[in-house]
């Protein structure tokens, strides 16, 4: 497979067809999600949920980011990897938003994701100046979690609906190669899709998106109390672990491991 870039999204979305995208944070996964052939990965701040145990993305700091940034990098030649920019990494001016936007590319990162409607348009435009692809990220931004007063579906209002898709045509114009519709109805998302160029990636948006993106420990099960309508559990790891791990404590505690096959 060749490798995927900026312009292969884009022609995506004009020949219809469908994109695909899951999380990774480490250099296994990313091996497994970049062979099975998903088209982007995204090493998105939902680590500090699923890997550090954080109970919002907001812990995050760029040093996690870049950290695993550059582990899923050492796993992929397919992929477009894209890497979130954490919160703080670009709220308290452009300078820094420039900085850290880099830092991520410098650490294996081919495009960054940042939330935001019009608060974030300025930089957007500066960072694509400069060469860093951005892809945007609206709806249910968890990074404003506390403003939103919980995990819920944005845009239910009428005016909240104009407002999103406003925000979706300035990211657009801004110079965003796609944007993230997150926790959105999917009669809104099918709208903005329809009203943009840039492809639009939904999570928890319906099935008129442009692509689809989910967290990959929701994707395979691997979480063990976060399970929102839209995730679908395409495989039971946590099930499969479970198992494994407790044939394994079994087998140590009766002495069949380690036998003959696995000794020197
Ligand atoms: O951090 C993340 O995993 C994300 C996806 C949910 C889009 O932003």
């Amino acid at each position: 497979m060749s490798k995927i870039t900026i312009k292969t999204i884009l022609e995506k979305k004009k020949k219809k067809e469908k994109i695909t995208a899951l999380t990774a944070y480490d250099y296994s996964f990313a091996t497994i999600l970049d062979e099975a052939g998903v088209d982007i990965v995204l090493v998105g701040d939902s680590l500090g949920m699923v890997v550090l145990g954080y109970s919002t993305t907001l812990p995050v700091s760029m040093e996690d980011m870049i950290r695993h940034t550059r582990a899923v990098s050492k796993g992929v030649s397919t992929s477009l990897i894209v890497a979130d920019m954490p919160f703080l990494s670009f709220q308290t001016g452009e300078e820094k938003g420039i900085e850290n936007a880099g830092r991520l590319l410098q650490n294996g990162a081919e495009a960054v994701k940042l939330e935001g409607g019009s608060s974030v348009e300025p930089l957007v435009r500066k960072l694509v100046n400069f060469g860093i692809p951005v892809m945007g990220h609206l709806g249910l931004t968890p990074q404003a979690i506390h403003a939103f007063g919980g995990y819920k579906i944005q845009g239910k209002s009428e005016e909240a609906a104009k407002l999103l898709l406003k925000e979706a045509k300035l990211l657009e114009s801004a110079g965003c190669f796609s944007i993230v519709l997150e926790c959105v109805p999917k009669n809104l998302a099918e709208e903005i899709t329809e009203n943009l160029q840039i492809p639009t990636i939904g999570i928890g948006a319906g099935e008129k998106c442009d692509g689809q993106i989910l967290v990959l420990y929701d994707c395979l099960g691997l979480t063990p109390d976060f399970n929102p309508k839209f995730a679908k559990k395409f495989a039971d790891l946590r099930e499969l672990s479970l198992k494994g791990v407790r044939q394994y404590i079994q087998e140590v505690k009766s002495g069949e491991f380690p036998d003959e096959a696995h000794s020197f």
